[in-house]
Parts: structure tokens; C-alpha cells; sequence
């Protein structure tokens, strides 16, 4: 990068840098109201069901044997595996309330296993589990799990490989010595390598590995040095996040030293390293944060412009159905989010009752639906089709935006079409949030990261 562009960059930092949803899902969670009742939320499922593409489910395993410090998932730090068979017999009992609810079994499209750490679970525990929740698996099912390097077993890879579970993706963070120890995380390339080469001899279809940008003690020379070492290991796909830093909501993350973070400037700057080093390396920005290898199924979704965005990040088929099971665990109806007890009593307290264990949840309304469909296009394919822009709420507030946008060189306008520009990737938050009407009228006490 030269002086110059840097400058330029720098300022563009300096105007746009503010707290901003993700934008894994449309309205994001602080503006959710008109949770459905639970037979609304049962009748919004039966509405949307088409036993051709069937439902995609995401179990949720909240355990993990040690803290990372940067950490902003849901889970509960324990050694004790004793908690598993409480914990199993809930995620059983849950997934049979909605299949009693719905009055049929749903067929499964895709399971997708998160956390906390999903290999907390023993891999007989595995195989119980999706004994039950894969009884009616479509034919082109396939399933992912997130993998803790540390603590997978050989024996999980068998399970997970026996029911399709085949792409997998690793937390890795980073590979730098001071990196890991001061966000309490290590890990060996010798490692990590180990298992990349087990899961390659067992045929599994797809790696990924989390990266995070933004971490205490992060310099460009140990991206360079991260980078060099995951560009060595090839990993199908990579998720290269920004690191959200919001201390006063996630406790665990005052053991940080702030005056070991980078600058939003430096952090920019690591991100363009690592991002230069794929892509010298032959990976494909495929959305934000994301690069994957040409051939890769998400890679090809993204050049056939079938790439989609859930709550889990990029995927390259999705249902209409998205049911989440365990504590935190967000569904979408497609008419409809709820949200299940983020706590696990609560959760178990309400599933033991005979409750799907919703706390939460938002009602489309037209004008969600209609944002929501252009933010993920955004977010998807770096451009939105303006056919209609009159129905957008606040269209005429948007087009000023977008023209300042356009000035700064981030997106081209088109009569009804916007296409973001190579410097606008860094910044799509942004342009999104100038679509989000709920972000411009309500106030709320949520805090979200910083949008670069
Ligand atoms: C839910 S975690 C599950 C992965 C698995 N437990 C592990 O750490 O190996 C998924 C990913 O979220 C990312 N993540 C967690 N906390 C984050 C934060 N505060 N900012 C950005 N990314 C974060 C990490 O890259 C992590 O690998
Ligand atoms: S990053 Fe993963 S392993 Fe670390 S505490 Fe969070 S969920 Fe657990």
C-alpha cells in the first residue's frame, strides 16, 4: 500500500468507522418486536415448509473446556462432561416437541453443529444425536460442524464423516506466539496441521478456518507470519473476521489489554496484508470477511450468484426453514425470527415443561422483508437491484447517502442498480446501514462494533 492510498484510506476510516450490526440477519436482534406466539411461530413453519428443500437445522453446544479471552459466543466454561447427558437428552427432547408441534418430521436439508465447542460432546453422544435429528435426511443433505483444534478426537472425525457432517471449520484466530497466549489460546501449526491432514485422508469435503484480525499484540509482520502458515496448510475456505471488541457487554474480554489492540488504522492494515497474501496465493474474496479457493462450493455459489447469508455466516444452499435448537440458538420461518433461552437452565426449564424454549422473536413486516432481501444481495453479491425504489423506507434520505458513498468511490450508481467498488468491500456495514429504517428510528441501549 502507498503513502497515498493509505491517506485515503485513513480518512474514509475516519468518517466511516462506527458501531454497526453484521448483518447476519435483517431486522438485526436489538430491533426485533412482534415476537410470534408459539402456535404463530408453529403456523409460520407450516406455512413456509416445502418437503422439497426441507429445513436446515443448527444445534447449539454451549460447553468449552477453557476461555478464550476475545471471545463473543454463548457458552459455559467447564471440564466437568458430565453435564452432557443433561444437556443431550434436552436437545432430543426439544427436537421432538417440533416434530409433535408440527404434526409431521420435518426432512433435513442441512445440520450445522456451533458453539462453544461442538466436539465437547463425546463422539457417541454425536452419533445418538444425529441418530434422532437425521431420521429424514433429504438426498443431497450435507452437514458442518466447528471444531476446537485442542480438544477434537479422532473418534468425532468418524462420526462426523458417517453422516456427512464433511465440511469443517477450525478455530485458528491466529498463528503468533504472543498473539495466542495473550488472548489465552494456544495452538501449533504442527497441530493443526495433524488434523488438516487427517480430515484430507478421510475425504472430508471442505476446511475452513476462523481467522480474526484486530487481536492484542497483531502487527503486519505476524499476519505476514499467520498468513504464510495458513497459506501453506490451503484451507478450502477462510473467515477472516474483524474482531469485536465490546468489553462492557462481554465481560471476558476485560482480560484484554486494550493497550495491546492496533489502531482502526492498523487493524484496516492487517486486514489488506492478509487479504493481499490470499489472493496472491489464488483464494477469491467471496463476501465480507470471506475467501475461498476456486472450486470450492462456496466459490462456486458466488460465481453462479447463488451464495446466501443465515446467521452462521455464507452457505451455498438454503431452505426456507431454519430451526435452531439449544440455548441462543436463532430460527427463521422466513416470515418470522424467534430465539431460544440464552441461559441453560431457563432453556432446560422450559424444554422439561413441554415449551419450545422461545424467549424472543420478531414478525416481518412488508417493509422488513423488502430491506431484508436488498441487504443480503448486498452482503452476497456487492450489488442491489433498485428496481423499486420508492417502496424502500427512506428512499430519499438513502440517495443522498449513497451519492456521498459514490463521491468516496466505494459503489457506482446505475439507474437501478448499485455496485459496490473494490475500496467500498471494507465498508458494505455502512452501506447497508444506510437501508436499515430500524437503525434510523429507533435508539437502542445494544452496543455493536465498529463497522471497519
Ligand atoms: C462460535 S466460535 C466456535 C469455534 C470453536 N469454538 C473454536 O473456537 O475453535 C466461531 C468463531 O467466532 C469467532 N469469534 C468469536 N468471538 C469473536 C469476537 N469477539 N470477534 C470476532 N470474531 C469472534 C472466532 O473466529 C471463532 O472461531
Ligand atoms: S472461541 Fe470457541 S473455544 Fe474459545 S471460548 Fe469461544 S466458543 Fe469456546
Amino acid at each position: 500500500m502507498n503513502n497515498e492510498t493509505m491517506k485515503t484510506t485513513n480518512e474514509l476510516i475516519l468518517k466511516y468507522n462506527r458501531p454497526a450490526p453484521r448483518y447476519t440477519s435483517y431486522p438485526p436482534v436489538p430491533y426485533w418486536t412482534h415476537a410470534p406466539t408459539e402456535s404463530e411461530w408453529i403456523g409460520h413453519l407450516k406455512t413456509s415448509y416445502n418437503e422439497q428443500t426441507g429445513v436446515d437445522l443448527y444445534v447449539h453446544v454451549p460447553f468449552c473446556e477453557s476461555l478464550c479471552y476475545y471471545c463473543g459466543c454463548n457458552r459455559t466454561i467447564t471440564k466437568n462432561h458430565s453435564v452432557e447427558e443433561k444437556y443431550l437428552k434436552m436437545l432430543l427432547k426439544e427436537w421432538e416437541l417440533y416434530k409433535a408441534k408440527l404434526g409431521f418430521v420435518p426432512k433435513i436439508n442441512s445440520l450445522h453443529f456451533g458453539g462453544g465447542t461442538p466436539t465437547f460432546l463425546s463422539a457417541a453422544n454425536l452419533e445418538r444425536l444425529m441418530n434422532s435429528l437425521l431420521e429424514n435426511r433429504s438426498e443431497s443433505f450435507i452437514g458442518s460442524v466447528e471444531i476446537d483444534p485442542r480438544t477434537v478426537l479422532p473418534d468425532h472425525f468418524e462420526t462426523f464423516r458417517k453422516f456427512n457432517i464433511s465440511r469443517v471449520s477450525m478455530g485458528i484466530q491466529d498463528f503468533n506466539v504472543t498473539v495466542q497466549r495473550s488472548i489465552n489460546r494456544m495452538q501449533s501449526p504442527e497441530m493443526v496441521k495433524k488434523l488438516v491432514d487427517q480430515l484430507r485422508a478421510l475425504n472430508f469435503e471442505s476446511i475452513n478456518f476462523d481467522l480474526i484480525y484486530g487481536l492484542p499484540n497483531q502487527t503486519v509482520e505476524t499476519i505476514k507470519e499467520t498468513f504464510d502458515i495458513v497459506s501453506e496448510l490451503r484451507p478450502d475456505l477462510i473467515a477472516f473476521y474483524s474482531y469485536a471488541h465490546l468489553p462492557e457487554k462481554i465481560k471476558n474480554q476485560k482480560l484484554i489489554k486494550e493497550s495491546e489492540l492496533p489502531t482502526p488504522e492498523v487493524k484496516r492494515e492487517l486486514y489488506q496484508t492478509g487479504k493481499r497474501i490470499l489472493e496472491e496465493k489464488g483464494y477469491v474474496e467471496i463476501g465480507m470477511d470471506h475467501f475461498a479457493l476456486p472450486g470450492s462450493s462456496l466459490h462456486k455459489a458466488m460465481v453462479e450468484k447463488k451464495l446466501h447469508r443465515n446467521f452462521m455466516g455464507y452457505v451455498d444452499k438454503k431452505s426456507n426453514i431454519m430451526i435452531g435448537l439449544g440455548p441462543t440458538s436463532i430460527s427463521d420461518s422466513s416470515l418470522s425470527f424467534v430465539q431460544n433461552a440464552k441461559d441453560n437452565e431457563p432453556y432446560a426449564k422450559m424444554v422439561e415443561a413441554g415449551k419450545l424454549p422461545l424467549t424472543s422473536g420478531h414478525t416481518h413486516s412488508k417493509d422488513d422483508l423488502l430491506v431484508q432481501k436488498l441487504i443480503l444481495e448486498l452482503m452476497c453479491q456487492q450489488e442491489m437491484h433498485l428496481q423499486n425504489k420508492e417502496a424502500i423506507p427512506f428512499w430519499h434520505e438513502i440517495e443522498k447517502e449513497l451519492e456521498s458513498f459514490k463521491e468516496d468511490g466505494l459503489l457506482e450508481m446505475q439507474p437501478d442498480r448499485l455496485e459496490v467498488k473494490t475500496p467500498g468491500k471494507g465498508f458494505i456495514r455502512n452501506i447497508a446501514l444506510s437501508f436499515d429504517f430500524h437503525y434510523r428510528t429507533k435508539t437502542t441501549s445494544a452496543r455493536f462494533s465498529q463497522s471497519v
